[in-house]
């Protein structure tokens, strides 16, 4: 089987629908984030304060290419900032972009203190969402839209999409 990575902006829901996409396909999941702080065991806001982006980025790269021998792969919001992530997610496997409005995202995301990405100025977080949009656009073999949906749903039109490959 090959690899489904979800790729989507922070809170579009990628590590909830791959724990139960996996679970689906009775199969394995890894979440890179995850992955990451194991592997490194630290907590991912203390390498952004500590030894800052680029450095976490890095570990990203690293971490995508160590994890493809999992059926599903959930990846940070910002796996699309090296174009390398592409190279490694094509591959290995298929990218379904988890498509969530900035509005759900930021209702989501309310309370949420863990994201150091999303801890920033209402105008920054625009921007920020309205770079990325494209990239994931142009680099998803399937677009898969969460708002107003649950994850039973998701994970069945997931598995729809993929079928065959
Ligand atoms: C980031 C998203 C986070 C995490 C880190 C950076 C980003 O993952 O990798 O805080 O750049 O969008 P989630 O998308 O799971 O929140």
């Amino acid at each position: 089987m090959k690899t489904i990575y979800l790729i989507g902006f922070m809170g579009s829901g990628k590590s909830t629908i791959a724990a139960e996409l996996a679970k689906s396909l009775s199969t394995s999941y890894i979440d890179t984030d995850d992955y990451i702080e194991n592997k490194h065991e630290v907590k991912i806001a203390d390498i952004f304060n500590v030894s800052g982006e680029k450095v976490f980025r890095r570990y990203e790269i690293l971490a995508l290419k160590e994890v493809s021998s999992y059926d599903v792969v959930s990846t940070g919001g910002g796996i699309v900032e090296n174009e390398e992530n592409f190279n490694t997610m094509n591959d290995t496997g298929v990218i379904v972009y988890l498509k969530t409005s900035f509005e759900e995202i930021s209702r989501r995301l309310e309370n949420d203190t863990n994201r150091p990405l999303w801890d920033n100025n209402i105008n920054e977080k625009i921007t920020l969402y309205e770079r990325r949009i494209p990239l994931y656009e142009k680099h998803a073999d399937y677009v898969v839209v969460t708002d107003h949906k649950v994850v039973e749903d998701i994970v069945k039109e997931i598995i729809d999409a993929i079928k065959g490959v």
